[in-house]
């Protein structure tokens, strides 16, 4: 190893010529640990390829490469005509000249002193594995992130009711491997700007229509028409702000206190948190890999809550003799059936069945939301229903008070106008559909006796793993810097199925590859044990605190020193200072 000499930031980055770790692999390595506890900042300049590849003593393709994964990663970001930089929204970022303050894609302020103050012990001393974890954590503790569908500046979205296995409810300077954040870099900003000033053109109301815009009630009813299948007129569609608002009213003009719910177990927390904020009682009712086991419902309640195009979070695209015996139990008992579509257009196998909707408009509301499609941030969703239903909700919309923005409405409107909304769909079921392949090649086989599902819809898949292990191996990740959730989370009564919840929506393809690599290190080895079912605990080798690494099954307790645990830090920074090298950036 060498020692270059200072001259603007010195980087200590163990480059090893003997390593069988590729030299880029390495280089990459190096600048990701320093953009993540705080020795390079956000917005600063990183040296040409051609001079810190003269610098390390390695060819330029080296260096090139290990900067071009490091771009898809989204660490860095090229401008035209004036070099490379550690991008804005790196993962692990400190914002240069603005220490504390939070910009998007930063950890927090308490975390970004955090960082400060170990750069100011010396920097060299703070690698990331220890940092990174610590940073995320005291930004949740603070409580500057929270756990409702909505967060930081970083754009992302945490699903809603949980936190991760690692009790992590925010967001902060890790890959973002948690369901329910769509990749709203993806949105053509043309097409945003455009939305927007046609959408700012229009004078605004003195007073609003309860259901919303009628040109984009009508536009609406088009589009579930053609993508859908859904025959529906403009009056039976009101404009929310999404599937969450809807439930809010639909709770509100249904339930009185103490009507039974019935909701997928595991299901959407956010929906059973609105329920029982209403005085609802919650039926729990099994879903497996094909969605809701409809013969299990319980006959007396007042509504079931249900995601047949893609169940959240297992996977399963309910089976016509299933929906066709849904609608028959609702004719039965007079129940209503609360259809989430939240993410059908992402399907990577075969066309979505149509809208349960088209089964029987009679007794099924059929909710939408721009939330996956697009982003959390426009608020806008819609409710069809009977047109007596949608009429009476409206007039409990109005009596609340609620109302979704008009503005966000005509912006919305000119997106579905335009082509826009079409042509984003299309290019991020390609996105998607890449990330996806991706965790399908690296988990489906290398994942011993855990099991991928729910892997040809959506935005997430499920990686099921024995009793007793998620916990462990969503601590380990996150302690790596990968943030997942885990499959418990979903369960309001005691979990029967066990894993992880791996979004991909918020990473890069980079991110995702990495995050895989991670995770697969970290799962339980053959042998352990594991499917579904309750299971009585952990089987031989699941113990907790335990992970597999290099293929051998080993404790993940950062007392033992499993991979980057406490102990396996200290001696990686040993080994780094007695032989690294520093870049000259
Ligand atoms: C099952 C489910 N439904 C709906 C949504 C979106 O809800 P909203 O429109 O309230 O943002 C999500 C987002 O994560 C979801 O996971």
């Amino acid at each position: 190893m060498t020692t270059l000499p200072r001259t603007h930031v010195e980087i200590p980055v163990p480059v090893e010529r003997g390593s069988p770790v590729p030299l880029a692999s390495q280089i990459a390595a190096g600048l990701r640990d320093a953009v993540s506890d705080g020795r390079l900042a956000a917005g600063e300049r990183l040296a040409s390829s051609r001079s810190l590849a003269a610098s390390l003593g390695v060819s330029r393709t080296v260096v090139t490469s290990a900067y071009a994964q490091l771009y898809a990663e989204g660490w860095l970001d090229g401008r035209h005509g004036s070099g490379t930089y550690v991008a804005d929204g790196a993962p692990g970022y400190v914002a240069a000249g603005a220490p504390g303050q939070s910009v998007p894609g930063q950890i927090e302020p308490a975390a970004a002193a955090a960082a400060a103050t170990t750069r100011s012990r010396g920097g060299f001393g703070a690698p990331r594995a220890q940092n990174q974890p610590r940073d995320l954590r005291s930004t949740i503790s603070a409580g500057l992130v929270g756990d409702t569908g909505l967060a930081t500046g970083a754009g992302l979205v945490g699903d809603t009711g949980l936190g991760t296995g690692a009790g992590v409810t925010g967001a902060g300077a890790v890959i973002e491997m948690r369901p329910g954040i769509p990749w709203a870099r993806g949105i053509d900003q043309g097409a945003w700007r455009r939305a927007w000033r046609r959408a700012g053109v229009v004078p605004p109301s003195a007073s609003l229509d309860p259901m919303g815009l009628a040109a984009l009630r009508a536009a609406l009813a088009g589009h579930l028409r053609r993508s859908r299948a859904m025959r529906c007129t403009p009056d039976q569609i009101m404009v929310t702000r999404g599937v969450a608002g809807s439930l809010r009213l639909l709770a509100a003009a249904l339930l009185r206190p103490g009507d039974r719910v019935a909701m997928e177990e595991p299901g959407y927390p956010a929906a059973r948190a609105v329920f029982a904020a209403h005085g609802a009682r919650i039926a729990a009712c099994r879903a497996d890999e094909h969605g809701l086991v409809v013969g299990e419902l319980p006959d007396d309640v007042r509504l079931v809550y249900t995601t047949p195009a893609h169940q959240y979070p297992l996977g399963g695209r309910l089976p016509v003799p299933r929906r066709q015996a849904l609608i028959a139990w609702a004719h039965a008992t007079g129940a209503l059936i609360v259809e989430d579509d939240y993410d059908s257009e992402f399907r990577y196998d075969v066309a979505p069945l149509p809208a349960l909707f088209g089964l029987d408009p009679d007794v099924v509301v059929h909710l939408g939301t721009t939330t996956k499609t697009l982003t959390p941030a426009l608020g806008v969703g819609w409710l069809v229903a009977r047109p007596d239903l949608t009429g009476q909700i409206a007039a409990v919309a109005a009596s609340l008070g609620e109302r979704t923005s008009e503005t966000a409405q005509h912006a919305f409107l000119a997106l579905l106008d335009s082509g826009d909304l079409g042509r984003h769909v299309r290019r991020m079921r390609r996105e998607y559909g890449r990330r996806r392949a991706v965790i399908v090649a690296a988990l489906a086989s290398a994942a011993g006796p855990a099991r991928l599902l729910g892997d040809t819809a959506g935005l997430h898949v499920v990686l099921e793993l024995p009793a007793g292990t998620a916990d462990q191996v969503a601590a380990a990740a996150l302690d790596r810097g990968i943030a997942v959730m885990t499959l418990e989370r979903y369960f309001a009564g005691q979990a029967s199925r066990h894993g992880l919840v791996l979004g991909y929506g918020g990473a890069t393809l980079g991110q995702v590859s990495r995050a895989c690599e991670v995770l697969s290190a970290l799962l339980p080895g053959p042998g352990t044990g594991a499917g579904p079912g309750p299971g009585p605990g952990p089987g031989p080798g699941t113990g907790p605190g335990q992970g597999r690494a290099g293929g051998r099954w080993r404790s993940a307790d950062p007392a033992q020193g499993c991979g980057r645990g406490l102990a396996g830090r200290e001696d990686a920074i040993q080994r780094r200072q007695a032989g690294a090298c520093v870049l000259r950036i």
